[in-house]
């Protein structure tokens, strides 16, 4: 019975468990920030607020409570789309929250009507390789020397794809 309690309290100061859900213009300062602090080429708030404002971008935002702890953001066109992000929070990481907020982010392409869909990671990006596999994408081609790092090092790119059905 402690043990309940305990998690509700812990549960309750956190916010309450994470949720999915369409980003909102409002957003644009919060995910450009979770951007910035996750890739070495950051996107910019005025970014995400064109993203935001287009009709053939899909953003989700995973929140708990007021705290925006992920994103991923996907551009259509016609029945395929490509995912050209996503991220959870450093200090949320490796409890699987990925995995739920792709997999919403891919329930609503697919009631948008998509069919194929593509993905580029960066070979050495064990976490998200593993979410992608996971979630059914196959690599199917690979680019070389496609990323330039902060030190210049070059690195290499898959291409992931998956079909919906
Ligand atoms: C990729 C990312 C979104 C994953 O988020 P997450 O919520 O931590 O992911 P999960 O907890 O669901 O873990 C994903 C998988 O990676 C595995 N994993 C985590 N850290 C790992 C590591 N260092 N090495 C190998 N595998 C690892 C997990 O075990 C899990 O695999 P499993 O389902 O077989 O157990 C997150 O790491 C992130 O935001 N990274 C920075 C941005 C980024 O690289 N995005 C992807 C760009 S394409």
């Amino acid at each position: 019975m402690m043990g309940q309690i305990g998690s509700w309290l812990r549960g309750w100061w956190r916010g309450g468990d994470p949720v999915i859900e369409p980003a909102i213009p409002r957003d644009a300062t919060h995910l450009a920030q979770l951007h910035g602090a996750s890739f070495h080429r950051g996107w910019g708030e005025a970014e995400f607020e064109t993203m935001l404002a287009e009709r053939n971008t899909l953003v989700h935002r995973l929140r708990q409570g007021r705290k925006i702890i992920g994103f991923a953001v996907s551009r259509l066109a016609a029945d395929e789309a490509e995912i050209l992000s996503i991220a959870v929070a450093a200090d949320q990481r490796g409890r699987g929250l990925s995995r739920d907020l792709l997999m919403t982010h891919l329930g609503h392409l697919a009631g948008r009507g998509v069919r194929t869909i593509f993905l580029e990671v960066e070979e050495n990006n064990q976490p998200a390789r593993r979410l992608y596999e996971r979630a059914g994408f196959a690599v199917v081609g690979r680019r070389e020397r496609y990323y330039r790092e902060a030190n210049g090092e070059q690195l290499n790119a898959l291409l992931m794809r998956r079909d919906l059905s």
